[in-house]
């Protein structure tokens, strides 16, 4: 699974460039200069720690859904310019969460600052302009139209009212350079050679690459991604992480939910754990296994430390199991 961490002089290459070609190594193995290396130096590890230089910050954000609180976060905050893994057990409340910060639902109680900035009142696309954009779990891509004409339109919905007046006056000078951007970014992205296909002929990992891409064009300071990862094939996984490091490597915070413990330890700078709609531990990736709240959360059960075998098996347990109440003695099956 993670193959690629092994191969550094063996000799050994997977053809990373199978599914991408066209822009040459960008993206594939490269390393990205850190620049958030020494960031979290002196920060608490513990839910809701100040950080040096935080982008976003949210205080007392709760959402119930009927009887059910989904989301009830004191306090985080979000470093500048790093990787921020988000994880939890499923269901914990990371999508809403997300969604709450990203102002697509909005909290009963609470508030979230970005740059300083009250978001509350401020609406998605305008968040969007501000710097903050999000990718969804579900890619949205549209089937039918050609990846490039996704691009295109990822720039009008993110500019809302501007693009709606671009139409009245000087449309087709601003056409041009809402395409000009999207091949940049496309080429960026090694999808140079797909620009013309349907987004709906796209495997599943080149249509994430597509919505990473498209968020690209509102030109975001935070990118905000929602299992990036799931359904990925492992080399365009390998392919996909490498974009997000070269994003931060340009200065962009990356906030992602993410399940698979192997990609958070490879990108994320920092890790902030969510149970039953709470934040219950932050560290950084190395030290986050051996927490024993996130133990408890991921395995209800208090004497085990998050081993890599535990770690597999919790991967494997399918997403919707309710791990409280597995049968005893389960040993037949390994
Ligand atoms: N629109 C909704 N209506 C009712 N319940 C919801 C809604 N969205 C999420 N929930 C519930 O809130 C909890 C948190 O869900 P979610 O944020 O999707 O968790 P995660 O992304 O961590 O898996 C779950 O119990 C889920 O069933
Ligand atoms: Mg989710």
């Amino acid at each position: 699974m993670n193959a690629s961490n092994e191969m550094s002089d063996a000799g050994e290459t997977i053809e990373f460039g199978r599914t991408s070609g066209g822009g040459g190594a960008a993206g594939l193995q490269k390393e990205w200069d850190n620049p958030a290396i020494g960031a979290f130096d002196g920060v608490d590890k513990a839910p809701g720690s100040p950080k040096p230089d935080p982008i976003l910050v949210a205080r007392e954000v709760s959402r119930s859904f009927g009887g059910l609180r989904a989301v009830d976060v004191e306090h985080v905050e979000i470093q500048r310019g790093a990787i921020t893994a988000l994880i939890g057990p499923n269901g914990a409340g990371k999508t809403t969460f997300f969604n709450l910060l990203t102002n697509f639902d909005h909290p009963d109680t609470g508030t979230v600052k970005f740059n300083g900035e009250e978001t509350s009142g401020v609406r998605s696309h305008e968040l969007a302009a501000k710097g903050m954009v999000r990718t969804f779990q579900l890619t949205k891509v549209l089937a039918k139209m050609s990846v490039l004409d996704n691009m295109m339109l990822a720039a009008q919905n993110q500019s809302g009212e501007v693009m709606r007046r671009g139409l009245m006056n000087g449309w087709r000078r601003q056409e041009n350079e809402v395409e000009q951007r999207a091949r940049e970014i496309l080429d960026e992205f090694n999808m140079t050679h797909m620009e013309s296909e349907y987004a709906g002929a796209l495997s599943g990992g080149q249509r994430k690459l597509l919505e990473m891409a498209r968020a690209m064009m509102a030109n975001p300071s935070l990118i905000m991604l929602d299992e990036p990862m799931a359904g990925v094939n492992p080399a365009l996984t390998q392919s996909l992480l490498g974009h997000v490091k070269r994003l931060r490597s340009e200065g962009i915070t990356v906030m992602f939910v993410e399940h698979d413990m192997d990609v958070v330890q490879d990108i994320s700078d920092w890790v902030v754990v969510m149970a039953e709609g709470s934040i219950i531990a932050e560290g950084p990736p190395r030290s986050i296994g051996e927490n024993q709240a996130v133990v408890d959360a991921y395995l209800g059960s208090s004497h085990a430390a998050l081993t890599d075998e535990i770690r597999e098996a919790v991967e494997q347990v399918p997403a919707d199991t309710d791990l409280t109440d597995l049968p005893e003695g389960d040993d037949t099956d390994g």
